[in-house]
């Protein structure tokens, strides 16, 4: 069983590689709702400014948005600032020549989590330079080393609280806790070295200049200006507590360190992440901080008794019986509470929508996580019913004593093992969106623009798959305002390729310049043509045309 368990993290530690490996700016958790250029339009004269909106609040340090061209030279973009919360403004103090250009833009998302990412636009004429977009921003090593991070400080700290907590409460104070006491030791100086980590990856995935970014002062102040300074604070505050909990010989005072430690330390963990931006956010946080605690006292218990039946012998059954029913007994409301609280997050996480737990990558985490906990947790129910009975029931055999001794110490290290597995998932969940953005970001998008006499016409399509879709058209002048062409439009959808006829829509201005209809005329997956007519004067008619594809 042992040996499984320490395949299966084996496995787990592949899988946090990989996964870490294809996580890409999408997988951030603020993203990209529209900019002014949009990605892939082309303006006939030089833009005075750059506007990017995301879905959500996000805000921005040094610098935020730079533009390139196609031959990589920086163009002086002066301060950008986020205005409404949510759009970052860059002004192009220089006019830019005919070509293309890339717009790389860096902000933290309202959880926590850096979102950056690209967008092409052209000045005046002639098609755009698609080669000109880096095809990677060398984030993905930092996304790595914070995933990493992650998973370092949740074992560690959580073995740290929940060791010291064990040590306070459950163990009978014998010699043999100094043999324990390591743990809660070398747990606080591991966390507290991958607080480091986490905080030199947030640097550099925020200004995109590597490890240096770190030593900039302005920078690092900017990190732990967010809610993450306030977390490693109370985790620090935490550890030290839990750590001067094992030096102190006063019963009373080593249980409140134990106890008020532990707790600053998994409420550390709700004070950043997902937990703050997911509504009701009261309880989101409760849960959080609920579920974090129970996973420390079961984790640190599960410790506290390896060590506790490998340094002693099953003949000191009678002594140590005192501590397996205390551990049994924090374990059992431990693995409630744990429970209760792992699915409150699931259910705010996901809206409580089945299908998003379903078809994104954090719900299919959550249920690998689910699947994990109920093998232990079974493990854990045989052990308390069948096993610690039979070894506490007095025995003249003593080889069946030491049978059912080791029984116990290979499951529960089994089950530590598995829990261990568990926390490898925790930090991939982390750093995926949530179910819920997930849902919403599940699209195939497209943006194309094509000049006109009147200047240039946008199409979008939204989502791009088979049902029903958001087709936008805006005109714009040169310059990228709009154009009042006309009050309305018609717009024709075909796919001649599958012999339908065109479905014809007509369309009234939302706003001047902007049509906007929403329906299920995309109905079948292939490439569709949209054209678009306005009526331009009494006799004269506008068409443009594209080639949309839509998937199923
Ligand atoms: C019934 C089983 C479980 C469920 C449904 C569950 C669910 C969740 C959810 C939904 C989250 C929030 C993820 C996010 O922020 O995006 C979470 C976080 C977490 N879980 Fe679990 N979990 C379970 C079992 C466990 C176990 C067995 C452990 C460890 C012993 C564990 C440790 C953690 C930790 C450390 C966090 C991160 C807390 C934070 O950073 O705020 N979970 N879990």
């Amino acid at each position: 069983m042992f040996r499984i368990a320490r395949q299966l993290v084996a496995a787990l530690a592949i899988l946090v590689g990989v996964l870490a490996l294809g996580t890409t700016a999408a997988s951030a958790h603020a993203t990209l709702e529209s900019s002014s250029p949009a990605d892939g339009q082309s303006v006939l004269t030089s833009p005075s400014e750059i506007r990017i909106t995301f879905s959500e609040a996000v805000t921005t340090i040094s610098g935020g948005l730079s533009v390139l061209d196609a031959d990589g030279k920086t163009i002086d973009t002066g301060n950008s600032e986020i205005v409404d919360g949510r759009t970052l403004v860059a002004p192009i103090s220089e006019s830019l020549s005919d070509g293309t250009y890339v717009a790389t833009y860096r902000v933290l998302s309202a959880d926590g989590h850096p979102v950056s990412g690209s967008l092409l636009f052209g000045v005046g004429e002639g098609a755009l330079d698609r080669s000109a977009l880096p095809s990677s921003n060398g984030d993905r090593l930092w996304e790595i080393i914070g995933g990493i991070s992650r998973f370092i400080i949740y074992l560690a700290a959580l073995v740290a609280a929940g060791v010291a907590f064990f040590l306070a409460f459950i163990h009978d104070r014998a010699e043999d806790r100094w043999r324990i006491v390591p743990f809660v030791r070398i747990g606080s100086i591991l966390a507290l070295f991958s607080a480091i980590g986490i905080v030199m990856s947030q640097a550099a995935l925020l200004t995109g200049k590597g490890a240096g970014a770190v030593t900039d002062s302005t920078v690092l102040r900017d990190v732990l200006n967010q809610n993450l300074g306030w977390s490693l604070a109370l985790l620090m505050i935490g550890l030290a507590a839990v750590h001067l909990s094992t030096d102190i010989a006063k019963k009373m005072v080593s249980q409140s360190l134990a106890l008020s430690g532990g707790l600053a330390v998994t409420v550390s963990f709700a004070v950043w992440g997902h937990a703050t931006e997911l509504s009701p956010t009261a309880i989101s946080l409760a849960a959080n901080a609920i579920h974090a605690t129970a996973a420390a006292l079961w984790l640190g218990g599960l410790v506290g008794l390896v060590m506790v039946l490998s340094l002693r012998a099953p003949e000191t059954v009678r002594s140590t019986a005192g501590i397996i029913g205390r551990f049994s007994l924090v374990a059992f409301w431990s693995v409630i509470a744990l429970t209760i609280a792992g699915l409150t997050l699931t259910i705010t996480g996901s809206d409580a929508s089945l299908n998003s737990i379903l078809t994104t990558t954090w719900g299919q985490l959550i249920l690998a996580k689910i699947g994990l906990t109920l093998i232990v947790v079974l493990i854990a129910a045989w052990n308390r019913r069948k096993l610690v009975p039979s070894l506490i029931t007095p025995t003249e055999d003593t080889s069946e004593l030491a049978v059912r001794w080791a029984t116990l110490l290979r499951t529960i290290r089994a089950e530590a093992v598995l829990l261990v597995a568990v926390i490898a998932l925790t930090a991939i969940v982390v750093n995926v969106p949530p179910a819920r953005t997930a849902v919403v970001a599940t699209t195939d998008r497209v943006d194309t623009t094509q000049r006109v006499d009147t200047g240039t016409v946008q199409l979008s399509v939204d989502p791009a798959i088979v049902g029903p879709n958001t087709v936008a058209v805006r005109y714009a002048d040169e310059t990228g305002q709009p154009v009042n062409v006309a009050n309305s439009m018609s717009i024709e959808f075909s796919q001649p390729s599958a012999g339908l006829e065109p479905i014809t829509r007509q369309v009234p201005a939302s706003e001047p310049g902007v049509f906007v209809i929403q329906g299920n005329e995309l109905s079948i997956p292939g490439t569709w043509t949209i054209t678009i007519a306005v009526r331009t004067g009494d006799f004269t008619e506008q068409r443009t045309s594209f080639e949309v594809s839509v998937r199923r």
